[in-house]
């Protein structure tokens, strides 16, 4: 692919759980698919008192972990990478040699991409040296990429943008929500204006309701330290979720480009003024089971303090106030030790506006028309229709359903996605720094409450029956395969 040109790629973290796991392996098949393995050498930066060697043995043992046993990551490991020892808040002098005798002895022209896969605290120290070190500038191109959280209110999430803003400039800066990067995420914008069967209907006129879901089965994992510091609406709600709502309410950008693109769903945000803090229900996980394996309750996990408040799962009412969503709620909702992992998104059409049928049921026997499109674990989307069933004048709900992985068995992790588009400089699935700041300003104000009540729901169930109260539209029947 000639849109991949020679550079240096450097991550700090390097020995990080994130680098083995994520970036290493999506780096390599990224490109080894097209090819192009030679053109992308890695610079490993830590603490670690790691030589070359020992970061190479790393890497190996992280892509043979991740599944790729090709036999060109032997010679990938022992021909393109690198690792340099950093001390925390060290100046980058040393490291800016090292770049430039790597990239003599590779023969790069100096196209640089830095990597900050650590924790929050430190990005601010590390852009700051990069500057200092010169870094921010190259002979070729300079690129930052900086992973979630991105400030953790409105007020930090300004003064890193001041802080990245004083050293880059924008259009070097990548800030990674790796749900942008999932195939059946993009696909949401595909389809929605691919096809007008269904955009047109997209409106306050014919919807009812929008429910995004994203439920994990997972509990806090090893994370309990950061999570317990951050909770729900920091660590999912803020990000993700609002992103996949932006997504599904932008209006059809100008062109399929980046600040096109970023242009629109700003917009959403921005209509979306505050959120009503009686249309927010929170939940904390206790002890129970799920998938037949007994799980500890949220406050008996590592590193969590006993008497935290910590919410691990929320369900929001969101309205968009614009001329197309106005009156249409947006049901979000997310946790964590629910009953399964799915994220799905459902758009539930309004009935018929009067029932013929009556006579031959009792009651209306319409459900509305649902569109379900699901982005994990089975990437696909669902279609709800009613037909008369044969032989009978009973109306049956009947769903046509695709599943991406019959036609495409084969996806593409999110970060091969994104790691490509921060190499060939694609901003488009990168969080604008507007963006992120309309997103914490959005949920900020809920941050700053204690006084929403916090309920107790067994690990293995799908979160509090007080959920269920957020509705205010429909019947009482939830439209997701989720039931709450
Ligand atoms: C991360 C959150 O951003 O996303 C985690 O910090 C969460 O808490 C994860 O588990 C979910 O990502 P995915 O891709 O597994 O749905």
């Amino acid at each position: 692919m000639d849109r991949i040109e020679h550079h240096l790629f450097v991550i700090f973290g390097a020995t990080g759980d994130l680098t083995k796991r994520k970036l290493l392996p999506a780096l390599y098949r990224v490109m080894n698919e097209n090819e192009v393995a030679d053109r992308c050498v890695v610079l490993g930066v830590s603490p670690g008192r790691l030589d070359d060697d020992g970061f190479r043995r790393l890497c190996r043992q992280a892509l043979t972990e991740a599944g790729i046993a090709d036999t060109g990551t032997d010679r990938w490991a022992e021909e393109r990478i690198f690792h340099q020892f950093v001390d925390r808040d060290a100046p980058l002098d040393e490291l800016r040699h090292r770049i430039e005798q790597i990239e003599a002895q590779c023969g790069l022209p100096g196209n640089r991409a830095f990597y900050l896969a650590l924790p929050p605290p430190a990005f601010p120290g590390v852009v700051t040296a990069l500057d200092h070190a010169g870094l921010d500038q190259a002979p070729g191109w300079a690129r930052l990429v900086i992973e979630k959280p991105f400030g953790s209110d409105l007020e930090s999430a300004r003064a890193l943008n001041q802080l990245v803003h004083a050293h880059f400039d924008e259009s070097q800066v990548y800030r990674i929500d790796h749900y942008l990067g999932k195939e059946s995420v993009q696909n949401l914008l595909t389809f929605r204006f691919t096809n007008p069967i269904f955009e047109t209907t997209w409106t306050r006129d014919r919807l009812d309701s929008v429910e995004i879901t994203v439920a994990e089965d997972l509990g806090v994992e090893t994370r309990g330290g950061y999570y317990d510091g951050a909770g729900v609406l920091r660590d999912m709600m803020q990000n993700h979720l609002t992103q996949l709502l932006t997504l599904v309410a932008m209006e059809a950008p100008s062109s399929f480009t980046a600040d096109a693109i970023r242009q629109e769903k700003v917009q959403v945000l921005e209509s979306m003024r505050s959120i009503d803090p009686a249309a927010v229900v929170l939940g904390q996980y206790t002890a129970g089971s799920v998938d037949g394996a007994a799980s500890v309750g949220y406050l008996d996990e590592d590193k969590v303090a006993t008497q935290s408040r910590t919410a691990t799962f929320a369900a929001v009412r969101v309205n968009v106030h614009n001329w197309r969503w106005e009156g249409v709620p947006f049901y979000l909702r997310t946790g964590k030790r629910l009953a399964e992992r799915t994220t799905q998104i459902a758009i539930t059409y309004k009935k018929p506006p009067v029932c013929i049928f009556h006579g031959i049921a009792d009651d209306c026997p319409i459900s509305p028309n649902v569109l379900v499109l699901t982005m994990q674990p089975h990437e696909g989307f669902e279609v709800r229709f009613e037909l008369k069933e044969p032989g009978t004048a009973r109306v049956v709900t009947q769903p046509m359903s695709f599943d991406y992985a019959d036609r495409f068995p084969q996806l593409p992790s999110a970060y091969q996605t994104l790691l490509l588009d921060v190499i060939i400089g694609d901003q488009t699935l990168f969080v604008r720094a507007d963006e992120v700041e309309a997103s914490w300003n959005l949920w900020t104000p809920l941050l700053e409450r204690d006084d929403i009540a916090v309920h107790p729901y067994p690990a293995g169930s799908w979160g509090p029956p007080a959920a269920n109260d957020l509705l205010t539209t429909g019947d009482d029947r939830w439209t997701m395969r989720m039931r709450w």
